[in-house]
C-alpha cells in the first residue's frame, strides 16, 4: 500500500510538471486527489489492515497528499505568471510609434465670410446686433412699413407659424428691435448677421434658408452720401480697391429712396462678359434712406433723425468672390468643398 502511494505521489508530480495549462493542471487535480481519485480509493482499503498499520499508512497518504497539492499550486503560480508575462508583452505600448494626426478643422466658407464682412464694418464702429429666427409679424414686417395686405409681401414668401408668428424673411426685424432698445436717442450703428427662411424651391441660386447681413445706421445728419462712401468701402475692401460702385433706383417699403448697389465685373472692367451677363456690372445688395415710417414707429424723431440701411446675401458674395457656382454647396457640408476656403 505504501509503494502505491509513492507510486502515486511520482506519477502525479511527472504530470503536473510535464503540463503547462491551467486547465489541464485542474483535470490533474480532479483526477488524482478527487472523490473518486486512486488515493481515496486507497485509503478506503485501510479498513482491512492491521490496527497497528493503519496511522502509518494514514501518515503517508497524508504526506503524499501534501505533495501533490503543494506541486500543484507551485505549478499553479508560475502558469499564472506566465499568463500574465503573456498579457504584458501583448499589450505593450510602443512609445516611439508616430501618433495619429488630428485633423484641423477651419471656418466654413460662410462663417469665414460672415466674420471678414463683421470686421471690415467693427473697424468702422459698428456693433453687431442679432434678433430671433422666430419672428412675430409686427418686426418682420409691420414695423418695417409693411402692413398686413401690402403687395411687397409677396416678395418674400414666408413660413408662416401662427397668424402673427413666422420664420424671419430678412435680417431687418433687428433694426426694428436694435432702434426701439435705443429709445429715441441715436446714434445707433449695428451690423446683423443671420439666418432667415422664405418659402424658395431650393436650385443653384435659390435655398429656403440663407443668410444675409444687414447694416443700419442711424444718427443727426446722415446723408445718402454716407451711405455711398459706406458701400465704396466695404465693396473695395472685399472685391478688391479697383472695383467701382454703382447706385440704382429700387424699391424697399422701409427704406426711401430705395438702392441697390452694383459693383463693376472683376472679369471684364465694365466692358460686358458672361459673368456680369454683358452688363459690365454685378448686383450686390440693397440699401436706401430709412423710411420715416420706421423711425417714427420705433420711437425715434424722424425730423430730427435720419439714418441708412443695407442688407446683403453672404452666399452671394461668396459665390461672386470665390466663383462658387451652386448656393447648396454650402449647406451640405462635403469637406472637399468646405476645406478649399481658408479664411487669410
Ligand atoms: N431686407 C431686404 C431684403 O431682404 C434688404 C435690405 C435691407 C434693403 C436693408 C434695404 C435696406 O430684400
Amino acid at each position: 500500500m505504501k509503494e502505491r502511494l509513492q507510486e502515486l505521489q511520482e506519477e502525479a508530480i511527472q504530470q503536473i510538471q510535464g503540463t503547462q495549462d491551467l486547465k489541464e493542471l485542474n483535470d490533474i487535480r480532479v483526477s488524482f486527489l478527487g472523490k473518486k481519485g486512486p488515493i481515496t480509493e486507497v485509503l478506503k482499503g485501510m479498513g482491512k489492515l492491521p490496527a497497528e498499520e493503519r496511522p502509518i499508512i494514514g501518515e503517508v497518504a497524508n504526506k503524499v497528499r501534501e505533495a501533490i497539492t503543494n506541486a500543484i499550486e507551485k505549478k499553479l503560480a508560475t502558469l499564472e505568471q506566465a499568463e500574465v508575462e503573456k498579457k504584458l508583452a501583448s499589450q505593450k505600448i510602443d512609445v516611439t510609434l508616430p501618433g495619429r494626426p488630428v485633423r484641423k478643422g477651419n471656418h466654413h466658407p460662410l462663417t469665414a465670410i460672415v466674420e471678414e464682412i463683421e470686421d471690415l464694418f467693427i473697424g468702422m464702429g459698428y456693433t453687431i446686433a442679432e434678433g430671433p429666427e422666430v419672428e412675430s409679424d409686427y418686426y418682420n414686417f409691420e414695423a418695417l412699413n409693411l402692413p398686413k395686405g401690402h403687395p411687397a409681401r409677396d416678395m418674400q414668401d414666408s413660413f408662416y407659424i401662427s397668424e402673427e408668428t413666422l420664420l424671419r424673411t430678412q435680417t431687418s426685424p433687428i433694426q426694428v428691435r436694435t432702434l426701439e432698445m435705443h429709445e429715441g436717442k441715436g446714434p445707433v450703428r449695428i451690423i446683423c448677421p443671420g439666418k432667415v427662411y422664405r418659402r424658395d424651391n431650393d436650385d443653384a441660386t435659390h435655398s429656403h434658408q440663407f443668410t444675409q447681413i444687414e447694416g443700419l445706421v442711424v444718427d443727426e445728419n446722415i446723408r445718402m452720401s454716407d451711405l455711398k462712401g459706406t458701400l465704396t468701402v466695404f465693396a473695395q475692401k472685399m472685391f478688391g480697391e479697383d472695383r467701382k460702385i454703382r447706385l440704382r433706383p429700387s424699391f424697399f417699403p422701409f427704406t426711401e429712396p430705395s438702392v441697390e448697389m452694383d459693383i463693376s465685373c472683376k472679369i471684364c472692367h465694365g466692358e460686358g462678359c458672361n459673368v456680369c451677363k454683358g452688363t459690365g456690372w454685378i448686383e450686390i445688395l440693397g440699401a436706401g434712406m430709412v423710411h420715416p415710417n420706421v423711425l417714427e414707429m420705433a420711437g425715434f424723431d424722424s425730423k430730427k433723425y435720419t439714418g441708412f440701411a443695407f442688407g446683403m446675401g453672404p452666399e452671394r458674395i461668396a459665390m461672386l468672390k470665390y466663383g462658387i457656382e451652386d448656393i447648396r454647396n454650402f449647406y451640405i457640408n462635403d469637406r472637399r468643398f468646405i476645406d478649399q476656403f481658408k479664411r487669410a
